[in-house]
């Protein structure tokens, strides 16, 4: 269902080369995200003046808000190479022993959707994060013995949607932990104002501004709603993009006031209706919405909360007062602030 949504954070294929154009390369294009960048700053500066490697850095936060980008820039101002690769991608222990050993000094090493590694992956990683070095067992039986090999110094650079399913073994093994937080429409109305000018498109004010407020919180869609805009506009032979295009091609994508696309008020509606607004466990609300546990925590829910659509109580999702009123729905007396 997440495919047809055009405000599904997650990246399509098609999308990733323009991704490339629009992506910044330096901390001060980097919008945003004030506390991560200022602390990076002074560890970066700390690990250069000293002359070593990075301490390993955890990335985590909902899909579209700025990882791999961050990474990137913190490769580029380290003036260190970066190497990527992924979880799913690195299947047996040797893949990625031979990834560790052809790193040279203070390189980074990128590893997307890092939750899932494997188990006997993720036990090669330990030694390597903690002392530069690989263990191996040669021979079997009571020959066997173990040899240590040592790799040159490197930042692990781990990105993940999911912080809660990390091991803790490898969580605690990263000296620096960022949680990517949500963008507010200032700082999206900066970012579409930036690709705007990178993909030449005139767009006034309140426009960007529109846009921004519907981006559920996400550059990478806001990029997207941004392109989508665009076609709206040239279809109707604009040159610019004004406030009643953006409005009117927003309404178009079935994207609401509040930014909210179906799924969102499908969820919440199937909140109100079927349990009376809450409390509701996840997996409960997943079987009668049909998404799947993990994609309502980690890409609807996001937005939901910071909104102040739902909260979430020890007994479950609720929903708040806001929800009733967006939906056309009474608010009950007991939950009126
Ligand atoms: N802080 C930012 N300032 C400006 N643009 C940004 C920022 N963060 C992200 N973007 C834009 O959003 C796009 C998506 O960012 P990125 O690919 O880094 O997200 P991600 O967190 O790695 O997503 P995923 O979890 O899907 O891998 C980038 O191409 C970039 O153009
Ligand atoms: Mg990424």
């Amino acid at each position: 269902m997440e495919d047809e949504r055009i405000i599904t954070s997650t990246l399509d294929i098609s999308e990733a080369e323009s991704e490339n154009t629009l992506r910044p390369q330096t901390m001060e294009e980097y919008v945003g995200q004030d506390k991560i960048k200022k602390n990076l700053k002074v560890f970066i500066k700390a690990a250069k003046s000293r002359n070593e490697a990075l301490d390993h850095v955890l990335l985590y936060g909902p899909p579209g808000l700025g990882k791999t980008t961050l990474s990137h820039i913190i490769a580029n101002t380290m003036n260190s190479q970066l190497r990527l690769t992924s979880g799913p991608a690195i299947e047996k222990a040797a893949d990625l022993a031979a990834i560790l050993t052809n790193l040279n000094e203070n390189d980074i090493l990128f590893i997307d959707e890092i939750h899932r590694l494997s188990h006997s992956v993720e036990e090669i990683l330990y030694p390597a994060m903690e002392d530069f070095a690989l263990d191996f067992v040669i021979g079997k039986g009571p020959s066997a013995r173990s040899v240590r090999l040592s790799l040159k110094k490197f930042t692990l650079i781990g990105a993940t949607t999911k912080a809660g399913m990390l091991t803790s073994p490898l969580r605690d093994r990263f000296g620096v932990i960022c949680r990517l937080e949500l963008y507010t429409p200032d700082e999206l109305k900066k970012i579409i104002d930036r690709s705007s000018k990178i993909l030449g498109i005139e767009i006034d004010d309140d426009a960007s501004f529109e846009i921004a407020k519907r981006s559920r919180g996400t550059p990478r869609i806001a990029n997207r709603l941004l392109k989508r805009v665009r076609d709206f506009g040239e279809y109707e032979g604009k040159k610019r993009i004004d406030l009643s295009i953006a409005k009117s091609a927003l309404s178009n994508l079935d994207i609401d006031e509040l930014g909210l696309d179906y799924i969102d008020r499908h969820i919440l509606t199937v909140m109100l209706e079927k349990f009376k607004g809450g409390p509701v466990g996840l997996d409960t609300l997943a079987a009668a919405t049909g998404e799947e546990p993990g994609t309502i925590e980690d890409v609807y829910e996001p937005f939901l909360l910071q909104k102040c659509l739902i909260a979430r109580t020890p007994r479950g999702r609720v929903c708040l007062e806001e929800a009733y009123r967006h939906l056309g729905y009474a608010v009950p007396e007991n939950i009126k602030l």
